[in-house]
C-alpha cells in the first residue's frame, strides 16, 4: 500500500484516479479548492479519504496536504483555455503558483518519491505537423497553455536543482464519467453528450472539420498509476497520453447520433479565439516508457459515458 495525494482530486480526472487507487487498496488523500471540482464527485468514497479543502496556491496548505505521501498525482488547476483568455491572472495563480508551491512543498517534507503531474496538448498549439510528438517545439497559443507549460518546465528545474522526480503527461481530450457538463469549463464530449441526450443541438465553435485527441478517462488512470511505477530514465520526460487516433466534430456528433439513435443536427459558430485546429499523440514513447496503450477505445467510451449518464440519472 503507498499513499497518495491528488491535488485536483475533486475534479473530473482526479476523483477517478482517486477511485481507482482505493480499489487497489492505496491510501488516498486530496487536497481541493472545490473551484471547478465538485464534492459530489468524492461523495461516495469520502469515507475512506482524507479530504483537505483548501487552496494550492497557499504553500502552508501545500505543505500541509504532502506530509507523509509517497506519490503525488497533481491535477489542481483551472482547466479552460477560455478562462484563461477572459482571466489569465485567475488561470496563471490557479496552475503556475500552485505548481511550484506543491513542488517545494514535496521537496521540504522529504517523503514524495514522485510527482506526475497533468500538462496539456495546447503545448502544441496550432503547428499543423501531426502527429504531436514531445520533442516539437512548444508553441503555445493561449495563456492556458503557457500554464501548462511553465508547469514542464518547473518539473526539469526541480529535478535539476532538489532531484524532485516529476513525469508530465501531456492529455490530449479526456472524457468520462463525473466530467461536469454544466460548467463552463467543461470538455466538447461532456457538453455534446448531454445535450444530445436531451434531444438538444450541440454548438460547434468552427465548421466542424476541427479534430481532436479524445482519450477516455480509464486510459488515462492507467498513465498515472503506471507513471508512478516505472523505472526513473534519469529526466524529468513529457509524456504524451491520449488515444493515438483523431476524430472531427463533426464525426463525433454523428458516432453521439448512432449510439443515442437520433439525427440531431449541430448548431455553428465562428471559431473561439486560442482554440487548436487539429489535434493528435504519437504514443510511442508513452507505450515504451510506460507501457501505456489506450484499452477503451474512442466508441466503446461515448457507450460507457452515455450509460453512466442514464444510470445516475443526468439527462
Ligand atoms: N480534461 C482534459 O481533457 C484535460 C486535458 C489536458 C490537461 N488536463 C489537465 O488535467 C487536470 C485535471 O483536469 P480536469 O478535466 O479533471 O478538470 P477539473 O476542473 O474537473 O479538475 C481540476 C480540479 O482542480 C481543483 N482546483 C483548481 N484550482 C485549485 C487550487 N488552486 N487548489 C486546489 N484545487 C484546485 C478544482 O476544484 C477541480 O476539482 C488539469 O490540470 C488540467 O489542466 C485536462
Amino acid at each position: 500500500m503507498n499513499k497518495y495525494l491528488i491535488t485536483g482530486g475533486a475534479g473530473f480526472i482526479g476523483s477517478n484516479i482517486a477511485e481507482r487507487l482505493l480499489k487497489e487498496g492505496h491510501s488516498v488523500r486530496i487536497l481541493d479548492n472545490l473551484s471547478t471540482g465538485r464534492f459530489e464527485n468524492i461523495k461516495g468514497f469520502a469515507e475512506d479519504i482524507d479530504f483537505i479543502c483548501g487552496d494550492l496556491s497557499d504553500y502552508s496548505t501545500a505543505r500541509k496536504a504532502t506530509e507523509g505521501m509517497d506519490y503525488i498525482l497533481h491535477h489542481a488547476a483551472l482547466p479552460s483555455v477560455e478562462l484563461s483568455v477572459k482571466d489569465p491572472c485567475a488561470v496563471n495563480e490557479s496552475i503556475v503558483n500552485s505548481t511550484v508551491n506543491l513542488f517545494k512543498a514535496a521537496v521540504d517534507c522529504g517523503s514524495v518519491k514522485r510527482i506526475v503531474q497533468a500538462v496539456s496538448a495546447a503545448a502544441y498549439g496550432n503547428d499543423p505537423t501531426l502527429p504531436k510528438t514531445e520533442d516539437m517545439p512548444p508553441k503555445p497559443e493561449s495563456p492556458y497553455a503557457v500554464a501548462k507549460l511553465a508547469q514542464e518546465y518547473y518539473a526539469r528545474a526541480f529535478y535539476n536543482v532538489y532531484g524532485l522526480q516529476v513525469l508530465s503527461l501531456r492529455y490530449f481530450n479526456v472524457f468520462g464519467p463525473k466530467q461536469d457538463p454544466s460548467s463552463f469549463y467543461s470538455g466538447v464530449i461532456s457538453i455534446f453528450s448531454s445535450l444530445m441526450l436531451k434531444g438538444k443541438s450541440p454548438v460547434i465553435f468552427g465548421d466542424g472539420l476541427s479534430s481532436r485527441d479524445f482519450v477516455y478517462i480509464d486510459n488515462v488512470v492507467d498513465a498515472n498509476l503506471k507513471a508512478c511505477a516505472c523505472p526513473w530514465t534519469g529526466s524529468s520526460e513529457i509524456i504524451n497520453i491520449g488515444g493515438g487516433q483523431s476524430m472531427t466534430l463533426n464525426e463525433l456528433v454523428e458516432i453521439l447520433n448512432k449510439i443515442l439513435g437520433t439525427d440531431i443536427v449541430p448548431g455553428y459558430k465562428p471559431p473561439r479565439a486560442g482554440d487548436v485546429k487539429h489535434s493528435m499523440a504519437d504514443i510511442s514513447k508513452a507505450s515504451a516508457l510506460l507501457g501505456y496503450e489506450p484499452r477503451i477505445t474512442v466508441s466503446e467510451g461515448l457507450q460507457s459515458l452515455i450509460a453512466w449518464y442514464r444510470n445516475n440519472d443526468l439527462v
